[in-house]
């Protein structure tokens, strides 16, 4: 078995009360103690590699191990899910926790006494407010259960709808379902009885207060779908009329403190362990779509509720799984309106596949109709992948029209110009050409196009994105100094990280070399410039410090930087070498020579950029002598750049 889930640990550090905050002093003894191969080995077997460990990861579903432990770093590398970090990510990822609940798991593992901090009034206060709101949220799921179940009205309008949709007792209890009598005060009646307040019941949104003497439940006479957040705390409601022509169909409750619709995702708590054991998360619209999947066996599926897919829905599910399968209701606006649901998708990084259902039919309906066997079956055979889902949707008059058929490549181009890596841009766009039966260098020219023109609008996000080919000297044209520098620092910083402690030389190592080399360089990138300085801070006093150190006692920042460079995966691709039988050396075996291009291309472009700001400086002057001064500058830095760009290899035109 390769994930142990649901074990009985877990039950233990959950009853903790996790609503304060963790002093900082517990949160370092957990630090100390934990030890990332004894945490990740709760969860996954793993198998010595070398100083490392290797397994199968446990985020997806593969075959080859390319999930990796580092002791002496304290760090785990998932390659395939692309997750990454230290005991206490991992313990996030594996078991979808909170930063608090991680640290408390981690701290019940090693029995360590967690001690809360002291905190400030107003933190205590906001504290108690959201706790008193779930409180309160949690009374009326009760509430509204037990009328479902146990009363006349229940029974006989609620409980016997439900049974005709076909759900059963154990979905009904799975899910929490309940019922809301039909009356103005049913639930402020016995809501005041239990001690709560008017105003806190306003909050929950469970009650409507329209002035001092009017005020009444806001569900009545409905069905009730409480929304858990994901670790199962009900959060809000979503309320289905029984009558006809009754609007809206569903009432949902208004935002709160502890309810933010577009961080919430229906059905997340009763799909975790779902989705993660299958590897993809089924996306549907509606909270009886996702009832009815898990009575046809189908357990990993969430709902939008209703609003359109958020960036923060994404992410949640991310915690998960990298796939999504966005199950389409059989009409066509739907269709139009998801399709920028499908750019989010995949602007996040995630995978994202398709399925459509016939015209009038939705998840619900078109499952029960089928039943599980034939449904789950239908699931699998009309599959797509986003690709041939948007050229199916041109497809009928494509063939024949031209123009059609143009607007449908630029379609599928534009959606895989916002995948963030560059290979599987790469693998999509060979596919591409492969199904539209075109010049794979039309798409990658349109592809380009696309990403520069990307890059020109938002230069920051993405300055890590590289041309589909392997250009060797980055593409000058089309990427600013700054930008650049940002590149070539980042890769300094890399190789300082990796290989610091390698000999270049007898007693002469590679980090010695950076120091020496970088001593005048003031970097331009703050998070590198930070880096940069902890290293020259502690050889000035004479001490080595290596990634480790910074994993381990660097701000959050650091840390996060330290991680993605040490673990960056730098080898082509399995992809590349097994397909397309690219051979691709490892950096390693040339190292001084990597480290030294690096450092000149680096002071080639500061210089650049030196050269572009003091022309732009030479443009206003007017004095006769300044200006004399600001050519000498110019040429002596034309100079040096000459002098750099032939070590690089490259002539550039005077
Ligand atoms: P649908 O109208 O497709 O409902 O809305 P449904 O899920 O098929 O429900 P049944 O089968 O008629 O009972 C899809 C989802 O949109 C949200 C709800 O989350 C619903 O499940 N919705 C719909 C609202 O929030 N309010 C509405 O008035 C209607
Ligand atoms: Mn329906």
């Amino acid at each position: 078995m390769k994930l142990r889930i649901g074990s009985s640990r877990r039950k233990n550090y959950l009853c903790l009360k996790s609503e304060h905050l963790i002093s900082n002093q517990t949160i370092q003894l957990v630090k100390d103690a934990m030890d990332i191969e004894e945490v990740v080995s709760d969860f996954v077997t793993l198998k010595r590699s070398g100083s490392t460990y290797k397994a199968l990861s446990p985020f997806t579903n593969e075959k080859t191990p390319s999930f990796y432990v580092v002791p002496s770093k304290g760090i785990f590398k998932d390659f395939s899910s692309g997750k990454g970090g230290d005991a206490i990510t991992f313990v996030m990822e594996v078991d979808g926790l909170s930063y608090t609940e991680a640290i408390k798991y981690l701290a019940a593992k090693y029995g360590i006494e967690i001690k809360e901090e002291e905190q400030t009034d107003e933190a205590l206060e906001e504290q108690n407010k959201r706790e008193s709101l779930r409180i309160v949220l949690n009374f009326a799921k009760e509430y509204f259960s037990d009328l479902l179940i146990n009363s006349e009205e229940g029974k006989s309008i609620g409980l016997s709808y439900f049974k005709e949709r076909g759900f059963t007792d154990h979905q009904i209890k799975k899910f929490e379902l309940g019922y809301s009598l039909n009356k103005w005060d049913g639930f402020l009646k016995v809501a005041l009885e239990n001690a709560y307040n008017e105003e806190l019941l306003e909050k929950a949104g469970l009650l409507v207060v329209k002035d001092a003497e009017k005020r009444y439940d806001r569900f009545r006479g409905r069905v009730i779908f409480p929304i858990h957040n994901v670790s199962g705390k009900v959060v809000a409601f979503g309320a289905r009329t029984l009558k006809k022509d009754d609007k809206p169909k569903y009432l949902n409750s208004p935002e709160s403190e502890v309810y933010h619709k577009s961080k919430v995702l229906y059905g997340l708590y009763q799909a975790k362990q779902g989705i993660r054991q299958n590897d993809n998360c089924y996306l549907v619209e509606g909270y009886t779509d996702v009832i009815s999947l898990h009575q046809s066996d189908i357990e990993n599926v969430v709902a939008s509720s209703g609003t359109s897919l958020t960036a923060d829905q994404i992410k949640l599910i991310s915690r998960f799984s990298s796939n999504i399968t966005v199950l389409f209701d059989g009409d066509k606006a739907g269709i139009r309106a998801s399709l920028r649901g499908i750019d989010m998708i995949l602007e996040s990084g995630m995978n994202v596949r398709v399925v459509m259902f016939p015209e009038g039919e939705d998840p619900d309906s078109y499952s029960r109709k089928l039943g599980t066997s034939e449904f789950k079956k239908y699931l699998t055979d009309n599959v797509q992948d986003f690709i041939a889902f948007k050229l199916g949707l041109y497809s009928a008059d494509a063939e024949r029209d031209p123009l059609l058929r143009a607007e449908a490549i630029k379609e599928v181009v534009q959606s895989i110009s916002i995948i963030p890596d560059p290979i599987k841009r790469a693998v999509y766009l060979k596919d591409s050409a492969n199904r539209l039966d075109m010049d794979e260098s039309v798409l990658i020219a349109e592809l380009n196009k696309l990403l520069i023109g990307k890059r020109k609008s938002q230069p920051k996000e993405n300055l890590n994105v590289q041309e589909v080919s392997f250009p060797s000297e980055p593409d000058t044209a089309t990427k600013s100094h700054t930008d650049l520098i940002h590149i070539q620092e980042r890769e300094t910083i890399r190789l300082l990280l990796n290989y610091g402690r390698q000999e270049l030389e007898e007693d002469y190592l590679l980090y010695h070399y950076l120091l020496e080399e970088l001593s005048d360089i003031e970097f331009n990138t703050p998070i590198f410039k930070e880096i940069f300085s902890l290293f020259q801070e502690e050889h000035n006093k004479g001490r080595v410090v290596d990634s480790k150190d910074l994993i381990r006692n660097g701000s959050s920042a650091v840390k996060k930087e330290v991680i993605d460079l040490t673990t960056e995966r730098r080898e082509v691709s399995p992809v590349w070498e097994d397909k397309y039988k690219i051979h691709v050396p490892h950096e390693k075996d040339f190292l001084d020579h990597t480290v030294y291009q690096n450092i000149t291309r680096l002071k080639r472009t500061i210089v650049q950029r030196l050269i572009e700001e003091n022309k732009e400086n030479l443009k206003g002057v007017t004095d006769h002598s300044e200006v004399e001064r600001l050519i000498d500058i110019q040429q002596r830095l034309k100079d040096s750049e000459m002098e750099l760009s032939k070590v690089l290899g490259v002539v550039i035109p005077r």
